[in-house]
């Protein structure tokens, strides 16, 4: 709750939008940010499109203790060599929490 305090209201202004924000804050869903943050124009779920599939990042990560740090780095500043030569770029609009979020649905193991 405390991330739904009053710098939150002011940033917002219209306390409908608030609830709606705050809502949001509690419970980063990563399949929602993925449609939202256009992560699914480059990725697909079990196919190669112009980035690896989930499901292939899923099967190369999901037993590295130390994945998910560095996946959740990847997402928010782009990724370049570890799957090919199209580079990722950075995804500055994406805070921790979020990167965080899409790092745990790319990682569980079923969708
Ligand atoms: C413009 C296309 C594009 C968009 C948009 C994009 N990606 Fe990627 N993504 C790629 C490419 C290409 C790679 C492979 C980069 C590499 O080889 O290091 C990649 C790699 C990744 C990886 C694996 C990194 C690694 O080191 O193995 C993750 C995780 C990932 N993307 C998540 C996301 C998420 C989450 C979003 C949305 C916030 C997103 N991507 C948006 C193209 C994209």
């Amino acid at each position: 709750m405390r991330r739904c305090g009053r710098s939150a209201v002011r940033a917002v202004g219209i306390p409908l939008v608030f609830a709606a924000a705050c809502a949001w804050a509690q419970t980063p869903d990563g399949a929602n940010l993925s449609r939202k943050l256009n992560c699914m124009s480059c990725h697909a779920a079990d196919r190669t499109l112009l980035g690896p599939s989930i499901a292939d990042i899923r099967r190369r990560y999901a037993n590295d203790p130390d994945a998910r740090d560095m996946l959740a780095r990847k997402i928010q500043k782009g990724s370049e060599g570890s799957w090919g030569s199209v580079p990722m770029p950075a995804n500055t609009q994406v805070n921790d929490d979020e990167a965080h979020a899409l790092v745990d649905w790319i990682l569980a193991p079923q969708h």
